[in-house]
């Protein structure tokens, strides 16, 4: 059996200082993913940022349960100006391929080398749970480097990513030990991020002006399931929704962005199923139009009315009609269908849990004072006034008129 000794070059303290600096950029990293999930338009870089974020916020809990064995509180920042400079500066990318090139070009790269040098490093029988956490979070930022190769492969080298590199090496590289170098006066082209109030979809896609009243019930059980399904192709607008109240709600607990991490990664999930589904019976969901008013509806409310509307609205009164789609599928021995749907209910029970466990503590974080059951009371009769009778109004159009 080949031995190989570790170089020991990692203390305790140092350790901590690692971790720190690790979970601080995975966390930021989910974040930024968030925030920039609505913004961007390119369908396939959104389907892939749910799995990204939802990756990084397994990383974070690696690291969080590991941390808080060896320091408490568990969730520190950094204390390197430098560092927090660099991750406040990576979201204000001037363009969605700017951003990820970013991040998956110049940060997770230096990231996966830390990890890898850090197993090296640090007293591996003391420091075992550590290394456990390393080997995992390894797994997945291999393959997201790989999907970044490909997923940017046309894209060259700008100037935005230069600027990010050298931010990179003002902190002294992801360690902080790497010799420092003055902080790099911003490009041009910076621009400034601001949270997405409208849904960005690319040039393949048209936008549905008519809104369709319910979930899209046709008059022959066929209509019906190709309703359903093309529906399931827009749950993209519910990844948005997720994704915009996790970047909304910054003072909201660690275990609050693991579950809406989960819970924006599964409706990417679920937008996929459907345009799987539709690839599968020849149909290409880009024919779909894209309903992104109800994003754009949703996101004009704060973010626990967006959660309430989510997750009291629309989730917690899908089951009627998606046992029926699946009596209906078992029944026509529809295998696929009743599959898919079978899937997504699994998810959906878990993300009206979600809305439960955490509305009241999404409500303080945003000041809201009423109590909790009159407060679900009122937004599910929003929800009927405004998104059942398929109106979508927005209040800024309201108060033009
Ligand atoms: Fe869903
Ligand atoms: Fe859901």
């Amino acid at each position: 059996m080949e031995i190989i000794a570790a170089n020991e070059q990692v203390d305790m303290a140092k350790n901590k200082r690692l971790l720190n600096r690790y979970r601080f950029i995975e966390y930021e990293t989910i974040r930024i993913l968030a925030g920039w999930l609505p913004a961007t338009a390119t369908m396939e870089y959104k389907l892939a940022m749910g799995r990204l974020l939802w990756e990084d916020a397994q990383h974070v809990q690696y690291l969080y349960k590991r941390l808080r064995e060896v320091q408490t509180p568990a969730f520190r920042p950094p204390g390197d100006d430098a560092l927090e400079h660099l991750m406040a500066e990576a979201i204000h990318a001037p363009t969605e391929r700017d951003l990820l090139a970013g991040i998956f070009r110049v940060i997770k790269p230096a990231l996966v080398d830390a990890y890898q040098w850090h197993r090296g490093q640090t007293f591996a029988n003391p420091d075992a749970p550590t290394l456990y956490a390393f080997k995992h979070i390894l797994v997945d930022e291999r393959e997201q480097l790989t999907w970044a190769d490909e997923a940017l492969a046309y894209y060259p080298p700008s100037e935005w990513e230069q600027y990010i590199a050298d931010l990179l090496a003002a902190a002294g590289g992801v360690t902080g030990d790497e010799p420092r170098r003055d902080a790099p006066p911003p490009p041009a082209n910076r621009r400034e991020f601001h949270a997405p109030k409208v849904a960005a979809r690319d040039e393949r896609f048209t936008i549905q002006q008519e809104q369709r009243v319910g979930s899209g019930a046709g008059p022959s059980p066929d209509e019906r399931r190709l309703g359903e399904f093309e529906s399931y192709s827009q749950e993209m607008l519910a990844a948005e929704t997720c994704a915009l109240i996790l970047f909304e709600s910054p003072k909201m607990p660690w275990q609050f962005v693991f579950d809406t991490a989960r819970h924006c990664y599964d409706e990417t999930r679920h937008c996929k199923l459907g345009i799987e589904w539709l690839e599968r019976h020849g149909l290409d969901y880009k024919k779909v139009p894209q309903n992104t008013k109800i994003y754009e509806w949703r996101s004009q409310y704060d973010p626990a009315t967006q959660y309430c509307l989510l997750t009291r609205g629309n989730e917690a009164h899908a089951f009627p009609h998606r046992h029926q789609s699946l009596a209906l599928y078992e029944e026509a021995g529809d295998q696929i269908s009743a599959q898919f749907v079978s899937y997504d209910m699994a998810d959906e029970r878990q993300h009206v849990a979600y809305g439960t466990k955490w509305l009241p503590d999404l409500m303080k974080s945003h000041g809201i004072k009423m109590p909790v059951d009159q407060f679900i009371e009122e937004t599910v009769e929003r929800w009927h006034a405004e998104y059942i009778s398929g109106k979508l109004p927005l209040k800024a159009n309201l108060n033009n008129t």
